[in-house]
């Protein structure tokens, strides 16, 4: 078993990394993988995450708490890889930290979530550099933006939609609607799958991501790179 590593990656605060670290984590976990998460944020959200579910269910994937490794988290990663399937790495919200870049060093997918809005496209450019100059050392990283909190209907996010194409990172399909119950998900330290049919919209787009993402994964192990 050799783990495939993804990087949860933006340097703009409140993006979406943690809710979509967890929420893919937690979907891989309930598919029946083994799965780390590698808090790599010193905030510890997603440590807090997995500790607010209830003894009777705990969180589908492991989490440790690797905030403080800084631009050593690529060789600690390296030594879970033998034991689980997937690694996913929440980032910190800094492009330049040095956490975020050695996390790009070891991750065979870097996935950045952007809220559609202007500021915050703007405020994700640094990013984009990272995972250039990541590329340059880890030739196999692939990268993808993930559309997160969208609220469709607005002409203001069809406009910044139409415009992220020029990001110069391609898109996932699926994009992630504001909705509460990814919010409620952090406090029941769960993923939206635990909310049953109120949850069904969330959960169609978590089970869409994650498809993506394993599809992706698979590619590359076939040799392709994309
Ligand atoms: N699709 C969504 N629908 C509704 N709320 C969301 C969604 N995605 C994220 N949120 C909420 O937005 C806030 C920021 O999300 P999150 O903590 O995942 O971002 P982050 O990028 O990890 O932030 P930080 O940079 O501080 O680590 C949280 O309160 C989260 O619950
Ligand atoms: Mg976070």
């Amino acid at each position: 078993m050799k783990a495939r590593v993804i990087a949860v990656v933006n340097q703009k605060g409140g993006a979406g990394k943690t809710t979509v670290s967890m929420q893919l984590a937690g979907t891989l976990g309930r598919r029946g993988k083994k799965v780390l998460v590698v808090d790599a944020d010193p905030q510890g959200t997603a440590t807090r995450w997995a500790a607010s579910a209830p003894d009777e269910s705990p969180f589908p994937a492991s989490v440790i708490g690797l905030g403080a490794a800084n631009e050593k988290v690529h060789r600690e990663v390296k030594k879970f890889v033998r034991d689980y399937d997937y690694i996913v790495i929440d980032g910190p919200p800094a492009a330049d930290s040095p956490v975020a870049q050695s996390a790009l060093l070891i991750a065979d997918l870097a996935l950045v979530p952007v809220i559609p809005s202007p500021l915050d496209m703007w405020a994700s450019l640094g990013i984009r550099k990272a995972i250039e100059n990541a590329v340059d050392l880890n030739e196999g990283l692939q990268a993808r933006l993930v559309v997160n909190q969208c609220q469709p209907q607005t002409s203001l996010t069809r406009e910044v939609l139409e415009l992220l194409p020029e990001f110069g990172i391609p898109m996932c399909h699926t994009r992630l609607r504001q909705r509460t119950v990814f919010r409620q998900s952090a406090v029941f330290g769960q993923t939206v799958h635990d909310f049953g049919h109120k949850a069904a919209p969330a959960i169609q787009e978590m089970d869409g991501l994650t498809d993506e993402v394993v599809a992706l994964l698979r590619r590359k192990r076939n040799g392709k790179k994309g």
